[in-house]
């Protein structure tokens, strides 16, 4: 790969306690890159280990599950040795923006926040960011959303601001777990095109996490197949879509082959 790894994860695996005081794996040695400014695909069916191989990138896996074994670095820098190093690093986006934002404080109390914790900018400056931020988002009128709770946004909304909260902290790549399966297809559309307009100017990488390769198909330079918390197949999109050789890929293609034939063109897109 020419592009400079940017995100290298190495052997990781993650598993959850089973009733019989067992561990039930459910990322089994699961290794893969994010260069910079590239974006990837991880896809696969429900219950495949998608959001947990996320989750761990981020070290967020939930409490009872834990990452056994693995190497994650990013730039370069070993997360286990340097935590912290994720945090201006890596923004992380998810399907439901309730999960990601915060209800009881407004949009722009959380964007200062972050901006603040990351020490970006302090005060009126960190203000003037957020402003920046929702713009850069495309959000129409973003002093009164700046002052809006998440319960008063649309989904688009919601959505965006998530996106903006993410790059807050100035990061190097976003992963975004389903972004918009919670949105109707025109939303779903036009914030696909936002992240990938975004990761393109800003040069950042992009960890795309769907079950549905219609609608990421366009978007990701390479694509990661998962089953079973294993990846099973991986290459460059445009190889996976012609020639898909494991039976899950195979299964996700056709689905989005007749996803695309029922669809004229709603997935705006990249290359
Ligand atoms: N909190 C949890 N406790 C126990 N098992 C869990 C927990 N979260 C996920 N799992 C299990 O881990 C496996 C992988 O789940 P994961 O959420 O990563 O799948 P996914 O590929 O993201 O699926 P989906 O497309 O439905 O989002 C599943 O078998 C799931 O049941
Ligand atoms: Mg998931």
């Amino acid at each position: 790969m020419e592009a400079e790894a940017l995100l290298k994860v190495h052997g990781l695996e993650v598993a959850f306690p089973d009733r019989r005081g067992g561990q039930r794996v459910v990322v089994d040695n699961v290794s893969l890159e994010v260069g910079v400014g590239e974006r990837v695909g991880l896809v696969g069916e429900s219950g495949g280990g998608k959001s947990l191989t996320a989750l761990a990138i981020l070290g967020l896996v939930p409490e009872p599950g834990e990452i056994r074994s693995g190497r994650v670095t990013i730039g370069g820098i070993d997360t286990k040795e340097v935590p912290d190093c994720r945090g201006g690093v890596v923004g992380l986006v998810l399907q439901e923006a309730g999960s990601g934002l915060n209800p009881v404080y407004s949009v722009g109390f959380q964007l200062v926040e972050t901006i603040e914790a990351h020490g970006i900018a302090r005060g009126e400056e960190a203000r003037r960011r957020a402003l920046a931020l929702l713009t850069e988002v495309a959000i129409d009128n973003p002093g009164p959303i700046l002052a809006a709770y998440p319960h008063q946004l649309s989904g688009g909304q919601a959505q965006r601001v998530m996106i903006a909260l993410a790059l807050a902290g100035d990061p190097r790549m976003i992963v975004a777990d389903e972004p918009t399966t919670a949105l109707d297809m025109l939303t779903q559309a036009q914030i696909l095109e936002l992240l990938v307009r975004i990761t393109d100017e800003r040069g950042l990488g992009l960890l795309l996490v769907s079950h549905d390769l219609a609608v990421i198909g366009e978007l990701v330079h390479r694509v990661v197949v998962m089953h079973g918390g294993r990846i099973v197949e991986e290459g460059a999109t445009s190889e996976i879509l012609r020639q898909p050789n494991h039976p899950v890929t195979r299964r996700l293609v056709e689905a989005a082959m007749r996803v695309r034939g029922g669809r004229s063109e709603a997935g705006g897109g990249a290359v």
